[in-house]
């Protein structure tokens, strides 16, 4: 298999989106050591991944997906963390309640350093720099110094990654994932939100279900599962250079694992595919995303499926659509079509952030809650008028207390942007907006199951 393939066969390809390093001994150099160091996750735990999200594309599970749009070198904190982790966690629980069916659990995070721009370079008060290109590349700040792409950055964000890992490792096996635990905060929030009524009915049948199944003898030690959950990481495998001095090969299968994150996605920017990322991605075992823009037609992405997965192998293909709030109607059957005829079952995932970012009057890059709701919402319809399966979400998020999109219970409005927004890059919606999303979504998933 994939004999024209090499880890760096990208590098013949036209790569766009790839910082220009200005000393090129010292990457390679930051490569050879990469290479050397172990890789962040293993074959066995990248094939489980597959495996579950073979069962997401026959409708047996569903795909929850979240995190930072990206994450950020001077925000590693335990807190910053779990909360994300904690939100996670309690939007699974009330999916798979609602649904009745297994809820895989992906992460944003431990490596979603890298941001895709329109510009190679950013003027201002006549000083032209390199644009900013995620911590992986450089600095944020706008001097000559820190947008220098430094290939130091790339050792900056394994490590930051393996903290992170660890963390998250330790968290889900370690008794902070009981079932109870998480439920406990999710009542909690039900109790103060200020349309907690809206999901009081959902959330007391789960505490009645979990008292049933206590009462029956299923505790953490007769049932282990109620007390751990399995979790996995992606990111968008932008930086090649990074995710090519990660790969491995697997001495028992042969086959090239990335070693970054279990799911490496493509972003719309980079899916052309005779383009380097397309080719870097199609030689892993991983299972491989692409997002799809409102432009994508069924003549450009069925050579393109064909090219990452040519053997039809289940769980290897997440399509993540992100068109925009109203569009998926009049986009999204041609594609579930073409893809149908081409005999493929891929998962398919609702990304609502990125086709809903606009300016506020005062300035911020924001989303409104009600647009966002409204794209999962047709998610759902579409893939249901369809015959195909509504598959996962993706969304940015953070535990954090954050005030960067607007609307949600909390009615969050332009003012509001001004107190707590610390996105560098894409406005997140926070700990209580996600789970109010996740009660809608249970709702419209136990509906779409009937
Ligand atoms: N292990 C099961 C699962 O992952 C049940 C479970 C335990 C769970 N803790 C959880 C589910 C937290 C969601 C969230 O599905
Ligand atoms: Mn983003």
């Amino acid at each position: 298999m994939n004999q024209d393939w090499s880890p760096d066969s990208w590098r013949q390809r036209p790569a766009r989106q790839l910082p220009a390093y200005p000393d090129a001994a010292a990457l390679a150099a930051t490569e050879r050591q990469l290479a050397a160091w172990p890789a962040l996750v293993v074959p066995a735990e990248t094939d489980a991944l597959r495996e579950r999200l073979a069962a997401v594309a026959r409708g047996e599970a569903f795909l929850l997906q979240g995190g930072d749009c990206a994450e950020s070198f001077d925000e590693l904190s335990t807190a910053n963390v779990t909360d994300t982790f904690r939100v996670i966690l309690q939007m699974a629980v009330v999916l798979t309640y609602g649904a009745a069916c297994p809820v895989v659990k992906v992460g944003r995070i431990a490596g979603q350093f890298a941001k895709p721009r329109s510009s190679d370079s950013e003027t201002a008060g006549g000083v032209t720099l390199p644009s900013y290109r995620g911590d992986i590349v450089n600095g944020a700040e706008f001097t000559a110094a820190a947008r220098t792409p430094d290939p130091q950055r790339l050792l900056r964000a394994y490590s930051h990654s393996a903290t992170v890992l660890n963390l998250l490792r330790a968290l889900a096996q370690g008794g902070f994932a009981d079932l109870h635990q998480v439920h406990r905060w999710t009542a909690d929030f039900v109790k103060r939100s200020p349309q907690g009524e809206r999901f009081e009915t959902l959330a007391e049948r789960i505490t009645d279900c979990l008292a049933f199944m206590e009462a029956c003898g299923f505790d953490a030690a007769s049932a282990p599962q109620l007390h751990a959950v399995s979790f996995w990481t992606s990111h968008e495998a932008l930086q090649l250079h990074y995710e090519e001095a990660l790969a491995r090969r697997d001495d028992a299968s042969g086959r090239a694992y990335g070693g970054s994150a279990h799911l490496l996605w493509i972003g719309e920017r980079t899916r052309e595919v005779d383009g380097a990322h397309v080719e870097f991605l199609r030689g892993l075992a991983n299972p491989v995303g692409v997002k799809l823009g409102p432009k994508v037609t069924p003549d450009e992405l069925l050579p393109l499926l064909d090219r990452l997965d040519p053997q039809r192998e289940p769980g290897r293909l997440v399509l993540i659509t992100r068109m925009g709030a109203g569009k998926l109607p009049e986009r999204l059957p041609a594609l579930i079509r073409a893809v149908q005829a081409a005999g493929r079952t891929p998962v398919w995932c609702c990304d609502p952030m990125h086709g809903n970012t606009v300016t506020s009057a005062n300035g911020y890059k924001t989303r409104d809650f009600a647009n966002v709701a409204a794209e999962v919402r047709d998610f759902f319809a579409v893939h249901a008028a369809e015959g195909s399966h509504a598959g996962g979400l993706h969304f940015e998020m953070t535990g954090q207390d954050v005030t960067e999109c607007r609307g949600g219970a909390q009615g969050l409005t332009d003012a509001s942007l001004a107190e707590r927004y610390r996105s560098a890059c894409d406005p997140r919606l926070n700990g209580s907006q996600s789970l109010e999303l996740a009660f809608m979504a249970a709702e419209m998933l136990k509906a779409a199951r009937r």
